[in-house]
């Protein structure tokens, strides 16, 4: 009876550290594709002075306040539409904003496209959430 507790107990523990390992790996993962895909315009510290950043009209927007600018919330399916490009950036205007849910798909049709376009984009915004700043 106790050593099946026990047994219990170290098999949550050892899944609970998994978990975090797993969580930083994603994290880690996030980051590099954020500067793979987004940092040419939003900046590696992704406030939005990228080295493509000075020609555009708009600007990049500082993607560590994206909070800030929404009283503190961060609206993850919004951002992610955002991202895909289901939902434009702005109302009116040019798209400066690649497309990025048909380059993340790449080659992949149909669901797996998709579902390799949506788990790029969670990882970009899991490690946004990370850089957020309180609004001043
Ligand atoms: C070619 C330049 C360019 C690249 C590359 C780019 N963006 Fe953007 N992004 C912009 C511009 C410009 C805006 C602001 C558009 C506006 O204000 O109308 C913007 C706005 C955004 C916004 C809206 C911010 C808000 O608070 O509403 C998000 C989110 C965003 N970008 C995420 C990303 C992510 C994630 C990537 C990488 C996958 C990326 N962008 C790559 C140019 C770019």
């Amino acid at each position: 009876m106790h050593t099946s507790l026990l047994r219990i107990a170290v098999l949550a523990f050892i899944a609970a550290l998994a978990g975090s390992a797993y969580a930083d790996q994603g994290q880690e993962e996030g980051q590099k594709m954020f500067g793979k895909y987004c940092s040419a315009c939003h900046g590696m510290s992704a406030t939005g002075r990228g080295p493509a950043a000075e020609a555009m009209d708009p600007r990049p927007a500082d993607l560590t306040r994206i909070a800030a600018r929404r009283g503190g919330e961060f609206p993850e399916a919004k951002i992610l539409a955002i991202i895909d490009g289901r939902e434009p950036v702005r109302a009116h205007g040019a798209k400066q904003m690649p497309v990025w849910g048909e380059i993340f798909r790449g080659e992949m049709d149909g669901a797996a496209g998709e579902a390799t376009a949506r788990g790029t984009a969670w990882l970009i915004i899991r490690y946004l959430k990370t850089v957020q700043v309180p609004a001043e």
